[in-house]
């Protein structure tokens, strides 16, 4: 979406993956001050989003959305003006159709009512998921209609499509959106991480600056989620163009979690300003090459290992598709360490993990330009 938001994929915290119905206030304000004391803002995190269950269970008489004053005691413009003064932006949810998914009134039909008020607020974000009766209409009609509706407030909000997938959103949410999720819920398991993982491949091809894949948000430190499996969620995400929204309860993470989500070498592929979309390259049992083209000619590579057992996991430097030279720079982007290879790119990883390195020498051979479908074609 062509709104100036997103041009990297955005950076945040919500408070779904970890807290699900039980947000308020206090949730809200602690995490805005962990975010910056933490070190999270300075490695780009920006926004610290409210998930469902935030409203009244009705609208009140004038057919506004009310904040829950259990929950959000001092209201969304008190909280809004607390975030903005961290340096850090707010989000909100809502639903494209008649309630959200935990039974709250959603925006189907008061689009132009919902995103005035959380423009009066100061709201940055919105999250428009996919629940309640759609009364006939396509997602492709609904998600457009709210567009409409936030460009309509003048005030730059990052609007994030999740309608899990359906009606092939990655086909025309690049006008509509600035995100589309392209799944069902992810979940803090291995299994659920690499089931998405599956879904991703071939959407690379929609993915650029302003509108991404949304793999949905992260679930590193969350639950039993080890670390190992962490770091690899971490770099796919990252290698994938996904929006990097951290689910975990930042105020308690450990120090090992705190260094995977802040990781800025591997973050920085993320946000490579270039905005081409990490893929698949191979595929061997349990091992997969996945590989990003950067800006600087040099590639970012993720050797997987989704078994339990450590294994070798190779590739080369012509597989990345880099030009031969004698010599390559090797960067590990989690041990931060430098090596050099004469062409073979190789590690130990252990089960359900993966080592992620940066490529550089010999820049990447020209591949005939492909077209980035729903894109203008004067980028990179
Ligand atoms: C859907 C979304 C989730 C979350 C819940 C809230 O399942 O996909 O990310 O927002 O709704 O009810």
């Amino acid at each position: 979406l062509d709104n100036g938001l997103a041009r990297t994929p955005q950076m945040g915290w919500n408070d779904w993956n970890t807290f699900f119905c039980n947000v308020n206030e206090s949730l809200i304000r602690q995490t805005a001050d962990v975010m910056v004391s933490s070190g999270m803002a300075a490695a780009g995190y920006t926004y610290v989003n409210i998930d469902d269950c935030w409203s009244t269970k009705s609208r009140n008489a004038n057919g506004d959305l009310v904040p829950d004053p259990q929950k959000f005691p001092s209201g969304m413009k008190a909280l809004a003006d607390y975030v903005h003064a961290k340096g850090l932006k707010l989000g909100i949810y809502s639903s494209a159709g008649t309630t959200t998914c935990a039974g709250y009134p959603a925006s189907l039909g008061y689009e132009r009512r919902d995103a005035a008020l959380w423009a009066s607020w100061g709201i940055d974000y919105l999250k428009y998921d996919n629940c309640g009766d759609h009364q006939g209409r396509s997602g492709q009609q609904r998600y457009t209609a709210m567009r409409d509706a936030l460009a309509a407030t003048g005030r730059p909000i990052l609007y994030s499509l999740c309608n899990w997938g359906q009606e092939s959103v990655w086909t025309w949410g690049m006008p509509v959106g600035n995100s589309w999720r392209t799944t069902g819920d992810i979940a803090a398991n291995w299994n659920s991480i690499m089931g998405i993982l599956d879904q991703q491949v071939g959407l690379e091809a929609y993915s650029g600056p302003g509108g991404w894949n949304d793999p949905d948000m992260l679930e590193v430190g969350v639950g039993a989620l080890t670390a190992t499996e962490g770091r690899a969620h971490f770099s796919l995400w990252s290698l994938l163009n996904a929006p990097l929204i951290a689910g975990n309860d930042i105020r308690s993470m450990s120090a090992e979690t705190r260094s995977i989500l802040t990781n800025t070498e591997v973050i920085a592929v993320n946000q490579d300003w270039g905005g081409r979309q990490g893929h698949k390259i191979s595929d061997n049992g349990n091992l997969e090459i996945w590989r990003k083209p950067m800006s600087d000619g040099s590639v970012a590579v993720v050797l997987l290992n989704r078994g339990t057992s450590t294994s070798t996991v190779s590739t080369t430097a012509s597989a990345l598709g880099l030009a031969s030279v004698s010599s390559y720079s090797v960067r590990d982007l989690w041990a931060h360490t430098t090596s050099s290879s004469s062409g073979t790119i190789s590690a130990s990883v252990p089960g359900h993990g993966a080592a992620m390195y940066i490529v550089t020498g010999g820049g990447i051979v020209p591949t005939p330009t492909v077209a980035i479908k729903g894109v203008a074609s004067n980028r990179c």
